[in-house]
């Protein structure tokens, strides 16, 4: 199983996006995808059509206590399986500060689960608080989008820090796997600039030997796309959507970068996949970890 958590606590980079994308993109090649939305503003389950305004109980009631997470699941039309949002979860930081086991709920939730996945995709908030915490207690992998502007690199460093705060403490099998850029507006030279100075970072945190290890900044990358931001109100990913857009080609050739047994010609319509050069996917095999038990030697 793979398990990613995507996060970057700057706000509006793509992480939403990028979840609900990677997503769409596994559910169609029939993986049993859960993704799991963190995030207070819900933006996630309202792209697959949850209304976070009606009583369905959320991962609030699973972070409290209230629910277990097989009992919050929603399906969307399109396949895939959802552990919604609501605004309430805002409250959780707070009132789970006394909670001794608070960074974990997330993962013993998620190990409790019944129903078998393939890949769960957890969607952060834009900080790095207790529930971002409790995304990155729960999965192996990080991946980190970026928009290539101006101080995109600002936070990355602290980004790292809590990431291997947690690998130390919390989550040893957890790892950086990457990094994607997206929203580029492409032939920019901010966007060069902002790239190689990434690459910079990236080598220096390879060679300390860390969670950085074996980062990277993914070949592929989203391009800005006016589809990605319409179909949410259409509840369904790229996919369904827009086929042939470049949005869901970017999002076709990632997927394929980071699961290998995702093909492109399969998510999108054949003649504009056979438009762009694929890179190749990841030929090192993805560590398969099975949890829960080396996670609870390691007293998470
Ligand atoms: N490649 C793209 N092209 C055009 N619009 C995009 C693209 N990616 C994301 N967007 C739009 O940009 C906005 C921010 O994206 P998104 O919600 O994915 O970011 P986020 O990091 O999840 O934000 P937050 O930090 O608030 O959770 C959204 O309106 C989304 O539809
Ligand atoms: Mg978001």
């Amino acid at each position: 199983m793979r398990r990613l958590v995507i996060m970057n606590q700057k706000g509006g980079v793509g992480k939403t996006t990028t979840t609900a994308n990677l997503g769409g993109a596994l559910a169609r090649m029939g993986w049993r995808v859960l993704m799991v939305d963190l995030d207070p503003q819900a933006h996630l389950s309202i792209h697959f059509g949850f209304d976070p305004e009606q009583e369905a109980p959320t991962i609030y009631d699973v972070l409290t206590g209230d629910a277990k997470a097989g009992d919050v699941l929603f399906r969307s039309a399109e396949g895939v399986t959802l552990i919604p949002s609501c605004v309430d979860l805002a409250a959780a930081e707070v009132e789970l500060v006394g909670h001794a086991d608070r960074h974990a709920i997330l993962v013993r939730a998620i190990d409790a689960l019944d129903e078998p996945f393939d890949a769960v995709l957890i969607d952060c908030p834009p900080s790095l608080g207790l529930l971002t915490l409790n995304g990155l207690t729960a999965a192996y992998e990080v991946l980190i989008p970026l928009q290539p502007h101006f101080l995109a690199l600002q936070g990355l460093m602290k980004l790292g820090q809590t990431v291997a705060l947690v690998r130390e403490r919390l989550n040893p099998m957890l790892r950086i796997a990457g990094v994607v850029i997206c929203m580029q507006d492409t032939g920019t030279l901010l966007s060069a600039e902002v790239i190689h100075g990434l690459e910079q970072i990236l080598e220096a945190q390879r060679r300390a030997g860390n969670a950085w290890s074996d980062a990277r900044i993914f070949h592929t990358r989203i391009r800005r796309n006016i589809k990605l931001a319409e179909c949410p109100s259409h509840q369904v990913s790229i996919f369904e959507y827009a086929a042939k857009s470049n949005g869901a080609l970017d999002y076709a050739a990632l997927a394929h970068e980071m699961f290998a047994a995702v093909e492109v010609k399969e998510l999108v319509a054949a003649d504009v996949a056979a438009t762009i050069p694929m890179p190749a996917p990841r030929t090192e095999p993805v560590p398969a970890v099975e949890v829960p038990m080396s996670r609870q030697a390691a007293g998470a």
